[in-house]
């Protein structure tokens, strides 16, 4: 179950999720730069209901935009929450798992904001066979992808980091990345968000201000989740990759809670 299983949770708090959770300026700007020659009627898909991506891709006049989501009230809720009319998108709704398979070198480019965690190891390799199958011949992949290049952040660190700064929606994503996705607590193999919160609140159980912090981290990531993160990206790199002829990608910027962990990556199919 992750946060799109709970409908209630995410269309009160998906306006205070901020990137590198969704889309940033940078990564839009380089999808806009690899679409700009490309023929308007060509065809794209988004895995998901990514809102920024349709957005851009209403702005540059694409007209034949596919959306592939298993959450039909999710979509439907993302719709009021985009910048122009959606009417001409097309929704493939149920699992990636068994709806991408039916759409055979139907586009030239596949879209993707951090969708790996939300696919089991088991299934991975067929996820992105599948991916790759649905891409015309010198098509696309681009996919922001969480890899953790840089060793998890100890619980220490994040206590001194966090005890130091103010309490805002951005320092309350920044804590939301760092502790729940990308510190030590991920050597369990697994993301549990339950779980992972009661440990931060008994780890720092002796101070008002992370406590407050981990409350408000709620309003990004809720309990009762699950995101299937924490094996090493050298174990996972050489099946991810291994259906494209090139694979190129950007690091987050310094700064960013994800600068050494996620890459956005863009994947030229032969
Ligand atoms: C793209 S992912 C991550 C969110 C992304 N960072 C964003 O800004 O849109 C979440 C979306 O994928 C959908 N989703 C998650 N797992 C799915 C699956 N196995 N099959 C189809 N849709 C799925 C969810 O319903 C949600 O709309």
């Amino acid at each position: 179950m992750t946060i799109f299983d709970n409908f209630q949770i995410i269309s009160d708090n998906w306006k205070y999720v901020l990137p590198p959770s969704r889309p940033s300026e940078a990564e839009l700007q380089r999808i806009r730069l690899l679409l700009f020659d490309m023929d308007r009627k060509s065809t794209i898909a988004i895995l998901g209901s990514t809102v920024e991506y349709r957005d851009l891709l209403k702005e540059m006049g694409f007209e034949s935009i596919y959306i592939f989501d298993k959450n039909r009230s999710f979509y439907d809720l993302s719709k009021t929450w985009c910048a122009y009319d959606t009417s001409n998108e097309i929704l493939i709704e149920g699992n990636w798992l068994t709806t991408l398979d039916n759409y055979p070198e139907h586009f030239n480019v596949v879209l993707s904001d951090l969708t790996m965690g939300n696919i089991d190891y088991s299934c991975r390799y067929d996820f992105y066979r599948s991916i790759s199958h649905m891409i015309t011949r010198n098509g696309y992949f681009i996919d922001k992808v969480l890899t953790n290049d840089m060793p998890y952040i100890p619980l220490s660190l994040i206590r001194k980091k966090y005890i130091q700064i103010p309490l805002n929606l951005l320092t309350a994503n920044s804590f939301s990345c760092e502790a729940l996705f990308c510190s030590e607590l991920l050597n369990d193999g697994k993301i549990d968000t339950t779980k992972f919160y009661d440990i931060l609140r008994s780890e720092f159980s002796n101070s008002p201000k992370l406590l407050k912090l981990i409350e408000l981290s709620h309003l990004i990531t809720p309990e009762n989740c699950v995101w299937h993160y924490g094996k090493g990206w050298h174990k996972l790199e050489k099946d991810y990759i291994s259906f494209y002829i090139r694979s190129s990608f950007y690091m987050d910027f310094l700064g960013s809670p994800y600068y050494g962990r996620s890459r956005h990556y863009f994947h030229k199919k032969g």
